[in-house]
């Protein structure tokens, strides 16, 4: 397939017009957690990235905050580290050279009175050294227990707003573990922010891949005709992942594949993919949409959930050619843990578009590789006017977006075979990033963290959103947690998922992994 360059600007698009347009303030970068694993693989090579394309702000200004006592010294080497070990391209040494120069450290406990006089003074030093008052960008790369405690700890001593600058919070995942206690998070982390200042991270936003399913939806007029009961059949919603829970049992024993990546990231793919076209590329727009559609999702009632809910662990198998533990084997894993690292879902929107159409989503640790796409098949041709043999290969046409790893959007059709026989098989057509592009896509933290400088929220989590997430959610975990006996079904590492999931089909079958 043969893309062609089209300047979007002139070709007025009002989706994706002017969004590289809004201009980066200068900015102070605050980062809570500094010394963390998501800081120094993401959250510093993401910005050196940004610093290496010319896209921060001339002033740019980097503190890291966490518990190790170090110098400034020592944490500029220690980000030099993280940057040329995780960056996506070679460092170069004058840009990273002049990055480590502006950043500097601050040490104590997230709750400690005193560490934010201290934050206050190097912030106002830095307003002073520039001569003008620097954007905030406070950055809460922490447990989460500690985001209502750090912008509480802000706002007591007022630096939860400036004169003649901004100052936002950018928020990680979890937002709490259920729909009261994320209630609970957002009402503390709103007493002293408001909601306009918060940017709560669905790192699954800032892909390229996931910003393409809204580029297709609404950037081609082939798309919309079918995209609705009418013409699509069920669809089905695949993030399988080939590692295990790694060094994260302390966390993942508490929360749980449904908690870890259904309620935020494949629950966003399925907001996208169903919403209502935005009348525009904006950030309440287009969260507009998403909490309506969201909203239509009814959870399931306690007794609804073992029909449409599937939960899994892995057990002993082997992935790409080698041995692998079970889940409850794992360090830091309950030997009777009942923790999913498998959960598969139906789930139904209700409403005008998409009624009686359903959804599956299925994502697994330890499953047989990494691959994240959406499957929308479409109903079977109304009346098959090829007979007998002829007819075997028609299938219903089906569009896939693979996320990744190979990123891709294919749409597959009936062909006739070359011959003297009518004889019919789909083939696919196909779009592949990586040869329709040639630049390199950036990471999604590059995404975010820019446009959190702008002050761009189109690609966060409102706070309606993630309550109306979790209300999806919710009865799904308490059904689970009141069951205490059945055994947890299994699945050997390395494999497509648990017997168990394929009920939930009706009839159909999951895709191929
Ligand atoms: C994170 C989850 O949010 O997403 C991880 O906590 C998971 O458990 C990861 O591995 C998957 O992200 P990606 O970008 O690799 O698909």
């Amino acid at each position: 397939m043969t893309l062609v360059d089209v300047d979007l600007e002139t070709a007025g698009n009002p989706l994706v017009a002017g969004l590289e347009r809004v201009p980066v303030r200068s900015t102070a970068i605050v980062i809570f957690g500094a010394m963390g694993d998501l800081a120094s693989r993401k959250l510093l090579p993401a910005i050196y990235n940004l610093a290496h394309e010319g896209g921060l702000p001339e002033r740019i200004a980097l503190i890291g905050i966490s518990r190790g006592k170090l110098t400034d010294e020592d944490f500029r080497e220690r980000a030099r580290e993280s940057i040329d070990r995780f960056s996506r391209r070679r460092p170069d040494p004058d840009v990273l050279d002049g990055l480590l120069a502006n950043m500097q450290y601050l040490s104590g406990p997230f709750d400690d009175e005193g560490l934010y006089a201290r934050l206050g003074d190097a912030l106002t030093a830095l307003d002073a050294g520039y001569g003008m008052p620097l954007n905030r960008v406070f950055y809460l790369s922490t447990a989460p227990e500690f985001f209502p405690v750090i912008t509480g700890r802000l706002g007591e001593v007022g630096l939860n707003e400036a004169e003649d600058a901004e100052v936002r919070a950018v928020i990680e995942k979890p937002i709490g573990y259920d729909l009261a206690s994320a209630q609970a998070q957002n009402a503390a982390v709103l007493e002293y922010f408001d909601e306009s200042q918060v940017f709560r991270i669905d790192h699954y936003l800032g892909k390229e891949t996931v910003q393409n399913l809204m580029a297709l939806r609404f950037a081609n007029a082939l798309f919309e005709p079918v995209w609705n009961r009418n013409f699509i059949e069920h669809v089905q919603i695949t993030a399988a992942e080939d590692i295990g829970v790694g060094t994260r049992a302390g966390y993942y024993e508490g929360a749980g594949a449904l908690r870890d990546l259904v309620q935020n990231h494949m629950l966003q793919l399925l907001a996208l993919l169903t919403m209502e076209p935005p009348t525009a590329f904006e950030a309440n727009r287009l969260r507009d949409e998403k909490v309506k559609v969201l909203e239509a999702i009814s959870p399931p009632a306690l007794d609804e959930v073992a029909d449409m809910a599937v939960r899994a662990q892995y057990g002993p198998g082997v992935v790409s050619g080698s041995e692998s533990a079970g889940y409850r084997e794992e360090p830091g894993v309950s030997p009777d843990s009942r923790t999913e690292t498998y959960a598969a879902l139906r789930l139904y929107v209700n409403n005008w578009r998409w009624a009686g159409v359903p959804f599956f989503l299925r994502t697994g640790k330890r499953m047989t590789r990494k691959l994240t796409e959406i499957a929308v098949t479409l109903r079977p041709v109304p009346h098959m006017a090829f007979q007998g043999a002829d007819s075997a290969g028609v299938k219903p046409n089906q569009i896939i977006l693979t996320l990744q790893p190979d990123e891709a959007v294919t749409v597959s059709l009936g062909a006739k075979v070359p011959g003297t026989k009518m004889q019919i098989r789909p083939v696919n057509m196909e779009f592949h990033y990586g040869t329709a592009f040639v630049s390199e896509s950036p990471e999604a933290y590059e995404r975010l963290i820019l446009d959190a400088m702008r002050g761009d929220a189109t690609l966060f989590t409102r706070n309606d959103e993630v309550e109306a997430l979790w209300r999806i959610i919710d009865p799904i975990l308490a059904a689970w947690a009141s069951d205490t006996t059945t055994p947890i079904p299994q699945y050997p590492a390395g494999s497509a998922g648990p017997v168990e999931a394929e009920a939930l089909l009706d009839g159909r079958s999951w895709r191929r992994l």
